[in-house]
């Protein structure tokens, strides 16, 4: 889905497509340059992180594994809440591997300082992240991405599999979301 096709939804494109993959590639650059002789298993965070997880291990020019793990963070009403469920977890044993998680965004931290508190208890050799958005409440949560893409300000953002109500996910650009359609 084209920006263009939803064009009343939205307030403005935040990132192009060109951007996002351009971005990416450097991303996979240096990924590339510090796994250099290890072996690598990308654990995505279903499901906004499909599209990331896609580019950005395509982007990479190595073998690397890939696996899944689905979160909720809204267990007990709003994310506040601090409770983070699993509702799949990997089907890979990752003791002794090099771990990288691949998110789409980091918002409040919650969901990813859990899951790396959570996967390091399993032993790992060593467990990053990768995210292509942050959010600056995230700064206050233990969360410390090793490779981000953009930092960007407290703004509804959709696409590139960010989601609004399920919907959004598929467009291939990052937007600002008009107030209307969260009923703002
Ligand atoms: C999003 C995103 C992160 C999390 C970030 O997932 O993929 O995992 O929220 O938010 P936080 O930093 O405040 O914890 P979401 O729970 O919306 O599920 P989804 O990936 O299925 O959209």
């Amino acid at each position: 889905m084209e920006a263009a096709d939803v064009e009343k939804d939205l307030t403005g494109v935040l990132f192009t497509e060109a951007q996002i993959q351009a971005k990416l590639g450097e991303m996979a650059a240096q990924i590339e340059a510090d796994y250099e002789g290890r072996d690598l298993l990308m654990v995505g965070v279903l499901r906004g992180a499909v599209m990331v997880m896609a580019d950005l291990a395509r982007g990479l020019g190595r073998h690397v594994e890939m696996d899944w793990m689905a979160v909720s963070s809204y267990g007990s009403g709003t994310k506040s809440s601090g409770v983070v469920r699993i509702l799949k977890d990997l089907d890979t044993d990752i003791s002794g591997r090099h771990v990288l998680v691949v998110d789409e965004i980091i918002d409040t931290g919650l969901t990813l300082s859990w899951l790396i508190s959570n996967l390091s208890s399993r032993r790992p050799a060593s467990v990053e992240i990768a995210t292509l958005l942050r959010k600056p409440d995230a700064l206050a949560m233990p969360v410390e991405p090793k490779y981000i893409g953009w930092d960007i300000a407290n703004e509804f953002v959709v696409g590139y599999g960010l989601d609004y109500d399920e919907r959004f996910r598929n467009l291939r650009d990052i937007a600002t979301l008009a107030p209307h359609v969260y009923g703002g």
